[in-house]
């Protein structure tokens, strides 16, 4: 059993194709930094872990999640109070660890939260997430860099499987899902779909190699593919 609540209970006129990380994070060796993200809309955002006076503003932003919005995070009408927020901004390492998206207006409001709670030990390795877009930053590549740094920070601290609980008709979250780390498979249950994906630094090598192999594979050259694939 997991020691606190679970991940998943169950444009702007200058557009930008893709979202730019401005502040490159750190090597995989060093633990990873917060960073600045420009999002396709042009807005920025800055991602950062989440500490204890973020709680109260947590709550805000759950109350200005559309319906749909709220019921494709949490797969029921819910929208979680200030203990349940506090318990997650206070998340030890050995646990989890959750993240803000904070805009860059002066209020610097909170429009973003991804987090990720571990399985106890010996399965600790694994960890389950869940992940919310405020509804006027969604679409605008947000959950991507959100996704790619609680990856990134959860790799660096020894996790290997990500899952998480998805509504089938949420083609968006299935997509994110299918286009980073590897996944691995997705199991039904009568509500949602449990995506698990690998996020060890292996799965980027293992993809690299696949590429490869498959690229040496379709070489009209005989000396590529005998020295690839032997
Ligand atoms: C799901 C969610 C986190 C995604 O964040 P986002 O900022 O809207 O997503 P992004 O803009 O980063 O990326 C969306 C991707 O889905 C793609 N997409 C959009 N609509 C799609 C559709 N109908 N089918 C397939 N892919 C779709 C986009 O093209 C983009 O992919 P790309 O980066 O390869 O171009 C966000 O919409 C959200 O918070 N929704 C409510 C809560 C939720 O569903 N949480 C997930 C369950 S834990």
């Amino acid at each position: 059993m997991k020691p606190i609540m679970k991940a998943n209970p169950q444009s702007g006129a200058r557009a930008i194709r893709e979202p730019r990380v401005l502040y490159p994070v750190a090597t995989p060796k060093t633990r990873p930094i917060d960073r600045q993200v420009v999002l396709k809309s042009g807005a920025w955002i800055t991602l950062r872990h989440a500490v204890a006076a973020d709680a109260a503003e947590l709550v805000q932003m759950h109350l200005r999640l559309s319906p749909l919005s709220r019921y494709h995070r949490y797969l029921r009408p819910h929208s979680p109070g200030l203990a349940e927020m506090e318990e997650l901004c206070r998340l030890a390492r050995g646990i989890g660890e959750a993240f803000v998206a904070e805009s860059d207006d002066p209020e610097k409001h909170i429009v973003g939260l991804i987090y990720y709670i571990r399985d106890s030990y010996p399965r600790d390795h694994q960890a389950e997430f869940g992940v919310t877009v405020e509804d006027g930053f969604q679409g605008g590549g947000m959950g991507r860099a959100m996704l790619d740094h609680m990856v990134e920070h959860a790799r660096f601290n020894g996790v290997h499987l990500m899952e998480a609980n998805v509504l089938p008709q949420n083609k968006k979250m299935l997509h994110l899902l299918d286009t980073c780390g590897r996944p691995l498979h997705r199991s039904l249950s009568p509500e949602f779909i449990t995506v698990t994906m690998e996020i060890g630094a292996d799965a980027d090598d293992e993809a690299q190699l696949m590429c490869l192999l498959a690229d040496a594979a379709a070489s009209p050259l005989p000396t590529a593919q005998s020295a690839l694939c032997g």
